[in-house]
């Protein structure tokens, strides 16, 4: 882009453009609209609406509220919702099996959701961390999350929920190669237009506690042998960006149609590298911690919730994302008027 020359002050006066909120309409360069969110949600395998204490405002929902919440996307124009999880302990195992039930509650919700409001996307989290005892999002070998068997598991999981409905498939898990096993599977199976967003560039986080909460998915490296206490040897190290466009090149190589990433408003200079870098739909999700900072320091008084939401959204199409996974999509989308 040719830029013209700055005139000195005072012909330029950069203020001229900020005088009165129908010219700061008029020169906007970035904007937010209900369009612009997935809607992330957690489903349980109980009755009703249950609050997550440590993310005010969010609640796990039953397959007949998730239903609901799928029409109330659709009223609000918001074009997506993402479905994570709270599994009941008894269905938990070390490897995870239950991801891969047909019968499981992510089908049955997907089902209902897909019923009751077709219109709405519908986006699966692949990744076993729901479903293991021991919290990791692959199986647990000698104390070392297993890749290639993890691979196995989760193209078990994929393809069970594409089955379902499911539109798009996001692997969460950071195993090496898993897009590319997805991809073929689907394929094989004549699922050739379920989409996979993976999360590509994806760190190990301190962001993503409340999920932890959320989910029902406890500590991790507690209570049993030789379970690492961290994701790091799966999720990309905090100080990487290089590492992330190796991350989003291969997943682009193996059949990604759209790529992610997480944490959200930390990583905006990732974003940023992999819009310029790749010219794919790129998204990011401002996560669980994210939401519980803005709620937090809202509920004290410390900060405006409603322009807080409003602003770190609009970061995000600032930053050259597609969209944004978030909590606060209806929120959002009520206060633009969807
Ligand atoms: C699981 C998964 C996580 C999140 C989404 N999928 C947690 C993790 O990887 O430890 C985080 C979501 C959030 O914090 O809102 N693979």
């Amino acid at each position: 882009m040719t830029r013209a020359p700055l005139a000195p002050y005072p012909a330029l006066r950069l203020r001229r453009l900020r005088q009165a909120d129908w010219i700061r309409r008029l020169v906007r360069e970035t904007t937010l609209t209900p369009a612009d969110f997935i809607w992330s949600a957690v489903v349980h395998e109980g009755e009703g609406r249950v609050p997550v204490p440590s993310m005010p405002g969010v609640e796990r929902w039953s397959v007949a509220e998730a239903a609901k919440a799928a029409k109330e996307a659709k009223a609000l124009g918001i074009p997506a919702i993402a479905i994570f999880p709270h599994i009941d302990g008894a269905r938990k195992d070390a490897s995870g099996s239950s991801a891969a039930d047909p019968d499981g509650l992510v089908c049955r919700a997907v089902k209902a959701m897909k019923d009751a409001a077709p219109e709405v996307g519908i986006m699966c989290d692949v990744a076993l961390d729901p479903f293991t005892t021991h919290g990791h999002d692959g199986v647990l070998e000698r104390g070392r999350i297993a890749n290639d068997p993890t691979i196995e598991r989760l193209v078990e999981q994929g393809l069970v929920q594409a089955r379902a409905g499911c539109d798009i498939l996001a692997p969460s898990d950071m195993m090496d190669g898993r897009v590319g096993a997805l991809r073929a599977a689907l394929e094989a199976e004549g699922l050739q237009d379920t989409m996979i967003m993976s999360y590509a560039a994806k760190y190990a986080s301190a962001f993503y506690g409340p999920y932890r909460e959320a989910i029902g998915s406890g500590k991790l490296g507690s209570g049993e042998i030789d379970n690492p206490a961290d994701k790091k040897t799966y999720q990309m190290d905090a100080a990487n960006s290089e590492e992330a466009l190796r991350e989003v090149a291969l997943d682009i190589a193996e059949g990604a149609d759209m790529v992610m990433v997480k944490p959200g408003l930390p990583y905006l200079d990732i974003v940023r590298r992999v819009v310029e870098a790749f010219a794919l739909p790129t998204f990011a999700f401002q996560v669980s911690g994210e939401y519980a900072m803005i709620m937090a320091a809202a509920q004290n008084g410390w900060i405006d919730e409603e322009r807080a939401i409003l602003e770190s959204l609009t970061a995000f199409k600032r930053a050259g994302c597609a969209g944004v996974i978030t909590y606060f999509a209806p929120r959002a989308a009520t206060m633009l008027g969807g």
